[in-house]
């Protein structure tokens, strides 16, 4: 599975989000680059814990990975994929949030558009990982996460584990680099949008497509938040947009004139744990 043109799941009506207000504090999420090395390092030792096996062999990383490998065609390419992401980009939050005991982190984010004209030079990649090795099934080798295995299979149950990797030496057309990002300057255009969907449409096609595809290996399909640079990517990707669960809604109240059940329904499953 790839990043490509999927289907789009049917939205029923219905009608109060308020049930789903904001519990606790507002954490600001940072760029991973301004962060204090305790900050960082709070964060690496976190996304381990997450990591660990429970007793039926399957981590909470793991399974959040297969959570969107399992839903991978309906939470892509349409209207509530932001959103979607939104909630599972909070449930890491939270179970990170968890196991460090610190109500008060937040998931860094990698500015890879700064990074764009040659992301694999990126920073960023010194402590999360460059390219897999290509003499061991293009494995991650290197950073705080070298030598992962994801150890879940499609039904989520515990199975053999098949290392994390990264490709994009041979998926990106040779030459061991990764080719460039989307710069900043495009972004801001896709930033300048302001119907809902154009602007969705515009985030999710080209620049997070293209970093999907380009990193590939694990980060190339439905498993990508198994590598832990999805998450700093996705925060990219969804930031800037605080209000953007509510232009979406905005926008499909115009449209139809009821609010999108899924969306409700998500957002209250999850806030009623
Ligand atoms: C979090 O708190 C629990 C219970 O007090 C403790 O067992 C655990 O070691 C703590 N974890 C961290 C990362 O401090
Ligand atoms: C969001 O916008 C602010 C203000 O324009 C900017 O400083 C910040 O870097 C932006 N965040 C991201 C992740 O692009």
């Amino acid at each position: 599975m790839v990043y490509m043109k999927l289907s789009l799941v049917t939205f029923v009506a219905s009608a109060a989000l308020a049930s789903a207000a904001c519990k606790g504090a507002v954490n600001t999420r940072q760029n991973w680059l301004d962060m204090k090395p305790t900050a960082q390092a709070q964060y690496i030792a976190g996304v381990k814990l997450l990591h660990t096996p429970n007793a039926q062999g399957v981590s909470k990383l793991d399974e959040i990975g297969w959570m969107h490998n399992f839903n991978f065609a309906n939470a892509h390419q349409a209207p509530h994929t932001l959103a979607w992401h939104r909630v599972l980009l909070r449930q890491y939050e939270t179970a990170l949030q968890t196991v460090t005991n610190d109500s008060t982190l937040a998931i860094p984010y990698w500015d890879w558009s700064a990074d764009s004209q040659n992301p694999g030079a990126s920073k960023v990649l010194d402590t999360f990982g460059h390219d897999g090795d290509a003499k061991q099934n293009m494995c991650i080798t290197d950073g705080a996460f070298a030598n992962w295995a994801v150890k879940v299979d499609d039904n989520g149950n515990s199975a053999p584990a098949h290392c994390l990797s990264r490709d994009w030496s041979s998926a990106s057309g040779g030459m061991n680099q990764l080719h460039s990002f989307i710069a900043p300057e495009v972004l801001a255009e896709a930033f300048k949008e302001t119907e809902y969907d154009n602007f969705r449409q515009r985030v999710e096609s080209v620049p997070h497509n293209h970093l999907h595809n380009a990193m590939a290996g694990d980060m190339g399909g439905g498993w990508s938040p198994t590598d832990s640079i999805f998450w700093l990517q996705e925060i990219k990707c969804l930031s800037n947009s605080s209000t953007l669960l509510g232009t979406y809604i905005q926008w499909y109240r115009r449209r139809t004139g009821s609010t999108p059940f899924v969306i409700v329904l998500l957002y209250n499953i999850w806030y009623a744990r």
